[in-house]
């Protein structure tokens, strides 16, 4: 099937042209033919281009169209509900990372049925939020059992899966509870048979590098076993304070170290020197009310940024880019250009694909028509749904 998108008043291709990273086009228009970007260009030559055999034609009446979002960093496969965690917080508690037990637990409860009903949710919802490229975490099931059954449903719905056994050490494992075993324990199990069972699922492999989570010692141990079976690796760190998330993300190699939200000058000097894309949750400090990160500090210093929802029960349960896009720019020192940016390209940078994430020929059909004249809505309305149509592979959901 080949669709013309003609009329489009503002399109942002993220082809970068002269100074301006996301390459605006006006009055263009996109040719998608199957599954990919044939043609762009101008509005005016688009139908002799195209010709009309076998076209449909999609009028955008001169509002803007952009890539679809790339949301490199969810964790949509879980059960149960922390929503009265989140209103303790928002009465003066603290964010930990042990509410992660509660979700856990819960997950563990839940039938397959039940997940992947709950997942299919979450997948309509990035869709109509103009989401069209998302990853997924397991992490919330824990033991051999339940991180195999996350990681096969998540792979249902996407190919970007990736592998969190070291999310937290679970209950059975804490010494402090009296239980057999402890954290090193827990990671015997998740380099070994934890990984054996989700390898063919998924990926990447990821840890969560935290005081309260896992040690640096141990989380170079679950990457650099990852990474020996062929994973890609990525790096929750620097989420609850200082530590090293960040250099172990970097000498490691990986995609992506995410969350960011409290950096040495030393962290932001090693991730502007390498191929580590820092990705930055504006959701977690929304609703965990920590500090936002300065992103002015890493663009200006030259790293590579992203910005992702990190859709999770406890830490930030949304799943709008839009609402992150206005976050970044209204309080993190994001341009609304930068953010746009970091939101598609960056995703895609952090995820390690060149297919997505821009509107050049060859690249997977994903895009997005707002209501809107230009990107600049997006942190100008907040709130404001204004994804208007989501194509994903040439096919408009
Ligand atoms: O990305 N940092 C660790 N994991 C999640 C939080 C998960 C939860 O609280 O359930 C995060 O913020
Ligand atoms: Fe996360």
């Amino acid at each position: 099937m080949r669709t013309l998108m003609t009329n489009i008043g503002e399109l942002v291709t993220n082809e970068k042209r002269d100074t301006d990273p996301l390459g605006i086009r006006h009055d263009a228009a996109v040719l998608l033919d199957g599954d990919r970007i044939a043609w762009v260009g101008d509005a005016r030559s688009a139908l002799a281009v195209a010709g009309d055999e076998g076209l449909e034609v999609v009028d955008a009446a001169g509002q803007a169209v952009i890539p679809g979002f790339v949301d490199s960093h969810t964790h949509v496969v879980f059960g149960g509900d922390r929503s009265a965690e989140f209103a303790a917080r928002m009465a003066g508690e603290a964010y930990t990372a042990g509410g992660i037990r509660s979700t856990v637990a819960a997950t563990r409860a839940a039938t397959d049925d039940e997940l992947r009903a709950r997942l299919a949710g979450f997948v309509s919802e990035l869709h109509a939020q103009g989401t069209t490229t998302f990853e997924v975490k397991t992490g919330y099931g824990l033991s051999v059992h339940d991180e195999e059954r996350l990681a096969r449903l998540a792979r249902e719905v996407t190919d970007e899966v990736t592998f969190l056994g070291a999310h937290v050490v679970p209950p059975e494992y804490d010494d402090s509870t009296g239980s057999a075993g402890d954290a090193d324990d827990y990671v015997d199990l998740v380099v070994g048979a934890m990984l054996d069972a989700c390898a063919p699922h998924v990926r990447w492999v990821d840890v969560f590098c935290e005081r309260g989570a896992f040690t640096p010692e141990q989380s170079r141990r679950v990457l650099e076993a990852g990474a020996s079976r062929g994973l890609g690796v990525r790096v929750h760190g620097n989420q609850l304070g200082h530590g090293d998330g960040v250099r172990l993300a970097v000498e490691l190699g990986a995609a992506s170290v995410d969350h960011c939200t409290y950096l040495s000058d030393e962290d932001v000097a090693l991730l502007a020197a390498s191929g580590t894309v820092c990705t930055l949750l504006p959701g977690v400090e929304f609703s965990t009310r920590q500090p936002y990160p300065d992103a002015r500090r890493l663009l200006d210093a030259g790293a590579r940024v992203a910005l992702a929802s990190d859709c999770n029960p406890g830490s930030s349960f949304t799943s709008s880019m839009a609402f992150c896009i206005a976050v970044a720019v209204r309080d993190m020192g994001f341009t609304a250009a930068e953010a746009l940016w970091a939101a598609t390209a960056g995703g895609a940078a952090a995820l390690a694909r060149d297919d997505v994430g821009r509107i050049v020929p060859g690249a997977r059909a994903d895009l997005v028509l707002l209501g809107a004249p230009s990107h600049v809505h997006l942190a100008y309305r907040p709130g404001v749904p204004l994804v208007a149509q989501t194509w994903v592979a040439g096919q408009r959901i």
